[in-house]
């Protein structure tokens, strides 16, 4: 019995969800440069969720069963407001997505029927208690979420509590698409983990969320606009990063376990962020970026992944930096819940081993001799 250090190279399930093969990623079969052209976030829930696109009536179905369910138990907006102050947004979300299993009387109802309304339910949920966390941590009342409107346009809204310009709900749109889901990535493993001890639905998202949380996964997107912040201007781009680079730091954004000729989803996130920079008329960030990726990719040969350009993708959309990871969660409960209906539906306990290392034949000693 050998050990791979981080489960490299191992394949763990077998999956109809998302496939990474040849550096290219796709949904249901669909690559995501095609959904990312044409699909709108909720199109991309429903094909993870069901495997294949909706009908116009299969969509305004599902976009009805979101609205009905959007709103957040007036219990989770009072627990938000007792966190206390500096409370970490992804911490904020973990806790109150735990909380919201409380308040659904079918948390434990293990049908099929009920784990896909309950995985709606999330979907619904999660952009609302984002947007109430964001408003009541400035001391402002959260803003109720309105019908007939689209994920994107709804989170910006009550965000804000302003209508939100087209072209930012077009650009948070495609990013919730690009985030939707990645084969077995360690917040969906994590997710995939739990349930598979046949518990809930909400138990499984939980785990994920507190696997997202982490810099070497989604926390990645929040580390690059810190790097951004501390970076300052183009001016210093460049010692900053050989610097790092010679002290053996990682850059947070490059890289990837599974992508090692480039993330295939990085391409459209450096295209939104140029052409929202264009439009705000505020271009460094867009050229800070560039130029770290020059960098990092001519000394150390290593690409951007998805968390690179959201970063500066959100600030142009004018989002706080500690939301951009809770924002990433937003789009990838519709994996979750996609890869925790999947197990669910062929389930068999996950219970790897592990490689023994620690001291043999060791005896116990008496406390009076230790
Ligand atoms: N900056 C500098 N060096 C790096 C980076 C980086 N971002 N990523 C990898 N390396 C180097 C490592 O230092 C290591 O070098 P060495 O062999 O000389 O020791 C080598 O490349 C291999 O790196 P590992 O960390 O072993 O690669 P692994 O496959 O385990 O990690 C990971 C992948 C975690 C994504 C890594 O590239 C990383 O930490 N990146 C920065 C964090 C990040 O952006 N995470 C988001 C990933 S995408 C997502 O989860 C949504």
């Amino acid at each position: 019995m050998t050990a791979t250090k981080g489960l490299e190279g191992i394949v763990a399930t077998t999956s109809s969800i998302s496939s990474i093969i040849d550096g290219v990623l796709t949904y249901r079969g669909i690559n995501i440069d095609d959904l990312a052209a044409h699909a709108t976030f909720e199109e991309v829930a429903y094909l993870l969720w069901h495997g294949k696109l909706p009908t116009a009536s299969q969509l305004a179905e599902l976009r009805s069963r979101l609205d009905e369910y959007a709103p957040i138990p007036a219990e989770i907006i009072e627990q938000i407001k007792l966190y206390p102050d500096g409370t970490n947004a992804m911490a904020a979300l973990r806790s109150a997505v735990s909380a919201l299993a409380l308040y659904d009387e079918a948390a434990g109802d293990m049908s099929a029927e009920a784990n896909l309304d309950k995985a709606i339910k999330l979907q619904a949920k999660l952009p609302t208690i984002v947007a109430a966390f964001a408003r009541i941590r400035e001391g402002k009342a959260p803003v109720a979420p309105k019908k007939g409107v689209s994920i994107a346009h709804n989170f910006l809204y009550m965000l804000t509590g302003e209508e939100p310009k087209e072209v930012a709900v077009k650009a948070l749109d495609q990013a919730l698409v690009l985030h939707a889901d990645h084969e077995l990535n360690a917040s969906t493993f994590a997710a995939r983990v739990t349930v598979a001890t046949l518990s809930d639905i909400y138990s499984g998202v939980t785990s994920a969320i507190g696997a997202l949380k982490g810099p070497l996964h989604g926390g990645a997107n929040e580390a690059v606009m810190v790097m951004l912040e501390e970076i300052g201007s183009i001016d210093n781009v460049e010692a900053y990063i050989t610097n790092k680079l010679n002290n053996k730091e990682k850059i947070m954004g490059f890289g990837h376990r599974v992508y090692k000729n480039g993330d295939p989803r990085a391409k459209h996130l450096q295209k939104m962020s140029r052409e929202l920079g264009e439009l705000t008329g505020n271009l460094e960030l867009y050229e800070m970026s560039v130029k770290i990726e020059e960098l990092v990719t001519g000394q150390k040969g290593l690409k951007p992944n998805v968390d690179f350009y959201s970063a500066s993708v959100y600030t142009s959309l004018g989002i706080p930096r500690d939301l951009f990871t809770p924002i990433f969660a937003i789009s990838r409960v519709s994996g979750w819940t996609a890869h925790i209906l999947e197990q669910y539906s062929d389930n068999r306990l996950i219970r790897p081993r592990a490689e023994y290392v620690g001291p043999v034949n060791q005896r116990y000693v008496p406390i009076e001799q230790r």
